[in-house]
C-alpha cells in the first residue's frame, strides 16, 4: 500500500508550523517558526503583527518542511490545515496557502479543527483509543470534551471565564514575567511551597465539570497588590506554587469526577497547559489512585504546532471528509 502523507499547517496565533506526517503517527518533519520574541514585547499576542508575520514565514516554513521530511509536493496526499478557531487574519494565512496548494496539485484539502488538532498530539505519540476523554487546556479554552469515536466530540465541562493558559498568562503579566506565562510559572512553581497561601478553588458544586479560574486570577492579583502596598516583598516561588496547586488541584479533580460520571477510563490531556510539570505528576497519581488511564503528549507537541493538525486529518483523510476550495476561515470554530 502507498503510504498516506500529509503536509500539515497551522497558523491560527502566533505561531507559524508545518509538518508532514506519514500514516497518521509517524513525524517525518515538524516545523515551527514562533513569533513569540516579537508579541514579549506587548505582553501578548497582537493579531495584526501576527498576520503579517505569518504571510513573511509560510512559504520558508512549508519549503523546509517539506525539505526535512524528503517529500516534494507530488509525494503528498493530502493537505491539512486549521481553519478555527483563532485570529481570524492569521488563520487565513494558512487556509489561502493550503487551498491554493490543494488547487495547484490536485490534492484533497483538509480543514481541521485546532482543539481537536491538540488532542490528536495524543496520537503521536501512540497514546489515543477513542473511546475517550480529553482535558483540554490551553491558552484559550479549558474544556472536557467526550469523544466516542474519531470524529465525534460531546462537551462534559467548560470554563465560564478565563481558560487556564489565560490565568496563567495573566498572573504572569501581573509579577513582571515575561509572555507566555505558563513555562514560567511552572518553573518557579518547583522552588516554592505550594501551602504558602490558600487560593480559592473554584469547585462552583459538587456535580459540576465546569471551571472558573477568574477569582483564582483576581486573588493572586490582590495579593501582589496588598503586599505592595504594605511595602512587603513576597517571594514569587511561593505565589507560583501557591496559584499553579490552585489550577491543577481543580483540573485533576474535574477530571476524576468526569471519569466517575461516564465510566470511560482513558483520558488525555491536551493544549498547552498539558506541558505542565504539577499538572502531569498530579494527574498521573490520581489516574493510578483512582484507576484510570492518562495520557500526555510530547512536551514539544502540547503547544501549537502542524503535526497535531495533519495527525487529526488522518482519520479525515480514511474517511474521505474533505473541504472544498471555498473553505473559510472560522474565528469561532468549535469542535
Ligand atoms: O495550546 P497553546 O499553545 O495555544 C492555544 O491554542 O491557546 O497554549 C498556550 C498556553 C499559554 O497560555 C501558555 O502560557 C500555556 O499554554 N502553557 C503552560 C505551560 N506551557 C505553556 N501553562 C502552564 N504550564 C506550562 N508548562
Ligand atoms: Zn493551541
Amino acid at each position: 500500500d502507498k503510504p498516506v502523507v500529509i503536509l500539515g499547517i497551522e497558523t491560527s496565533c502566533d505561531e507559524t508550523a508545518a509538518a508532514v506526517i506519514r500514516d497518521g503517527n509517524e513525524i517525518l518533519s515538524n516545523v515551527i517558526a514562533s513569533q513569540i520574541e516579537i508579541h514579549k514585547r506587548f505582553g501578548g499576542v497582537v493579531p495584526e503583527v501576527a498576520s503579517r508575520k505569518h504571510v513573511e514565514s509560510i512559504n520558508g516554513v512549508v519549503a523546509e518542511a517539506m525539505e526535512r521530511a524528503g517529500v516534494t509536493f507530488d509525494d503528498l496526499s493530502a493537505v491539512a490545515v486549521t481553519y478555527g478557531p483563532g485570529l481570524v487574519g492569521a488563520l487565513l494565512t494558512g487556509v489561502s496557502f493550503a487551498k491554493a496548494l490543494s488547487f495547484a496539485k490536485g490534492i484533497p484539502l483538509i480543514g481541521v479543527q485546532h482543539i481537536a488538532g491538540h488532542i490528536y498530539a495524543n496520537f503521536l505519540s501512540g497514546g489515543m483509543e477513542p473511546p475517550l476523554l480529553a482535558l483540554v487546556v490551553s491558552g484559550g479554552h479549558t474544556e472536557v470534551v467526550h469523544m466516542p469515536s474519531h470524529g465525534e466530540f460531546a462537551f462534559l465541562g467548560r470554563t465560564r471565564d478565563d481558560a487556564a493558559g489565560e490565568a496563567y498568562d495573566k498572573v504572569a503579566r501581573s509579577m513582571g514575567l515575561d509572555y507566555p506565562g505558563g513555562p514560567v510559572i511552572d518553573r518557579l512553581a518547583q522552588e516554592g511551597n505550594p501551602e504558602a497561601y490558600p487560593f480559592p478553588r473554584a469547585w462552583i458544586d459538587e456535580e459540576s465539570i465546569d471551571f472558573s479560574f477568574s477569582g483564582l486570577k483576581s486573588a493572586v492579583i490582590n495579593t501582589l497588590h496588598n503586599a505592595e502596598q504594605r511595602g512587603e516583598t513576597v517571594s514569587k516561588q511561593d505565589v507560583a506554587a501557591s496559584f499553579q496547586a490552585a489550577v491543577v488541584e481543580v483540573l485533576v479533580e474535574k477530571t476524576v469526577r468526569a471519569v466517575r460520571k461516564t465510566g470511560v477510563k482513558n483520558v488525555v490531556v491536551a493544549g498547552g497547559v498539558a506541558a505542565n510539570k504539577g499538572l502531569r505528576k498530579r494527574l498521573t497519581e490520581r489516574a493510578e489512585e483512582v484507576g484510570f488511564s492518562v495520557h500526555f503528549p510530547s512536551l514539544d507537541l502540547c503547544t501549537d504546532n502542524a503535526a497535531m493538525i495533519a495527525a487529526a486529518a488522518f482519520p479525515l483523510y480514511e474517511q474521505g471528509k474533505f473541504h472544498d476550495l471555498d473553505l473559510n476561515a472560522i474565528a469561532s470554530l468549535s469542535l
